[in-house]
């Protein structure tokens, strides 16, 4: 016991002087904030706040002592956490000027080195921008679309009694980003990838200690056997399209080098490839999780919802597909999908490290440092949305003052600047086309308690299973 105080004591002793040092040293002004513990700093301390039901303790605890720009030290390093609106504008704005995107050694193994998030510098303007034009809004409508819809509802068909939802939605996403990226639809082979691609998605939340972790390893022997298995698919396709036969779908896109400055090797395709299907996945399917759990938690909106999409049914009969006309003219589904962006924050915030000593708000940030700019302490800000933690869709209707509609600023699911996410249009497609074939289709009540955790990532802890029951709309009796 006595021991233990004495260690715990040293340690303290040992990280106020590291503290100190660190200040003294640069003769910097920090943000103001705690280091905790050598090592292993406030790391424990965020992973246990995030395992509650509250989503922002870690912030608001820190945020109320220091203020929005805090210091503390996660993940083995000192890190400045910014909780404003202007710093984390600042921040995404001068990518690769002051700041520059960083992430675990861990999490490039699993990426490859060719993928577009831990690119730089202009090859990364060449991918983003690629990346761009390939889900940008008139590929979409006149492409995506008729898939999102065809496959969506083809899942649907087979549900009956309890599902669970986030598999579900996994599934569905999965099966969609094949699609847009190698044009295959579901068959033995994509369910066979997806096993594989499991694996792999589980090694992204091993960290901080991946290293260490079987899931870690078995994720690394994934990620071989799914990068042989694509790598299979880009050179029978370049043999293909050296034949002149060209699929408009993103590895099409690839294989002609779009973009300018020639072609791209097959490893790098690969890579690109990978990491697309891993950015779309566990958010998208992750969102259209939570907006169901928190409709069916605000029966209102769920009411007012479906009220837009049986309407949209009404006009169209049964089966026929969804078309972009119908995607636009759905007003209130475009307050939930924001809505859901904003509560759930699928990503949290951004992790950058800053290329030369920054000053911000009378601050120094020492150059070398990790920055995160959350994104979703902004969201859940009373001070930018009225009652922000509350799932409210009123709130982002025109001529509603109580919050959201002009709120550029502070609204920022898909982060900002040079990175800012290249799927935000196709997520939103992909989530309200999923939300119209459930609600026309089906009612549902949770099956059991679900909370919603936000560690190691925001999910629900047993993806959110439910009973789901056919509706039947009987036509005859509207008259
Ligand atoms: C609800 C769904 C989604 C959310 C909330 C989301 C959010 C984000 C955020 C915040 C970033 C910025 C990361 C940073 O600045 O470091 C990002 C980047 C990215 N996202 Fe998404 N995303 C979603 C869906 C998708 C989809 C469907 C795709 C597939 C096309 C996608 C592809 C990407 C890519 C490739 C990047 C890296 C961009 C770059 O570094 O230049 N995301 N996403
Ligand atoms: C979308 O990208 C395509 C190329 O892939 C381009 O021709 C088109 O102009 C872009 N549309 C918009 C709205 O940016
Ligand atoms: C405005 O939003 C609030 C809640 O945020 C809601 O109660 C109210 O009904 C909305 N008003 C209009 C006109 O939509
Ligand atoms: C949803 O948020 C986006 C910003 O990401 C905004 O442009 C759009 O107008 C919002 N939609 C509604 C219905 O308020």
């Amino acid at each position: 016991m006595e021991y233990s105080i004495s260690l715990f004591l040293s340690l303290l002793l040992a990280s106020s002087f590291i503290y100190f040092l660190l200040r003294s040293r640069r003769r910097l002004r920090l943000p103001p904030g705690n280091l905790g513990l050598p090592f292993v700093g406030e790391t424990l301390q965020l992973i246990s706040a995030y395992k509650t039901e509250n989503p922002e303790p870690f912030i608001d605890e820190r945020v109320a002592r220091f203020g929005t720009l805090f210091t503390t030290h996660i993940f083995g390093e000192p890190t400045v956490f910014s909780a404003d609106p202007d710093t984390n504008r600042f921040i995404l704005q001068n990518e690769g000027k002051l700041f520059e995107s960083s992430y675990p050694g861990s999490i490039s193994n699993l990426l490859g080195r060719h993928s577009l998030l831990l690119m730089r510098g202009n090859l990364h303007k060449r991918m983003h921008s690629l990346t761009m034009s390939f889900a940008n809004s008139s590929i979409i409508r006149d492409h995506f679309l008729v898939d999102i819809d065809r496959l969506v509802r083809l899942n649907l068909e087979s549900w009956t009694g309890m599902v669970f939802l986030m598999e579900e939605a996994k599934k569905i996403t999965f099966e969609l980003s094949v699609k847009q990226l190698m044009s295959f639809d579901p068959c033995e082979w994509t369910e066979s990838l997806r096993k594989e691609y499991v694996l792999v998605i589980e090694g992204f939340f091993t960290i901080p200690f991946a290293i260490f972790s079987t899931t870690y390893r078995r994720a690394i022997q994934a990620r071989t056997k799914v990068a042989e298995a694509l790598s299979l698919v880009v050179r029978q396709r370049r043999t293909e399209s050296e034949k002149g036969e060209r699929k408009n779908d993103m590895l099409g896109a690839l294989l002609e080098g779009d973009g300018g400055g020639g072609g791209f090797s097959d490893e790098e395709i690969v890579d690109f490839l990978l990491a697309l299907l891993v950015a779309g996945y566990e958010t998208t399917s992750t969102i259209m999780t939570l907006a169901v759990k928190f409709l069916t938690e605000t029966p209102l909106a769920l009411a007012q919802l479906k009220e837009e999409h049986d309407a949209i049914r009404a006009r169209k009969g049964e089966s026929e597909p969804l078309e972009w006309n119908d995607y636009k003219s759905m007003p209130f589904t475009q307050c939930v999908v924001n809505e859901t962006l904003r509560i759930a924050n699928i990503i949290s915030g951004v992790f950058r490290r800053a290329m030369t000593d920054v000053n911000i708000k009378g601050y120094t940030i020492p150059k070398g440092w990790k920055v995160f700019a959350s994104l979703r302490a902004v969201h859940l800000d009373h001070e930018h949305f009225k009652d922000a933690r509350t799932f409210s869709p009123w709130r982002w209707q025109e001529q509603n003052n109580s919050g959201a509609a002009g709120s550029g600023n502070f609204f920022t699911p898909f982060g900002g600047g040079p990175r800012r996410c290249p799927g935000y249009e196709l997520a939103r497609v992909e989530l309200s086309v999923f939300l119209h074939h459930l609600i026309t289709r089906f009612s549902w009540v949770p099956a059991g308690e679900d909370k919603l955790v936000f560690f190691p990532t925001t999910r629900t802890q047993k993806r959110y299973p439910i009973n789901v029951e056919r509706r039947h709309v009987c036509k005859p009796c509207k008259q």
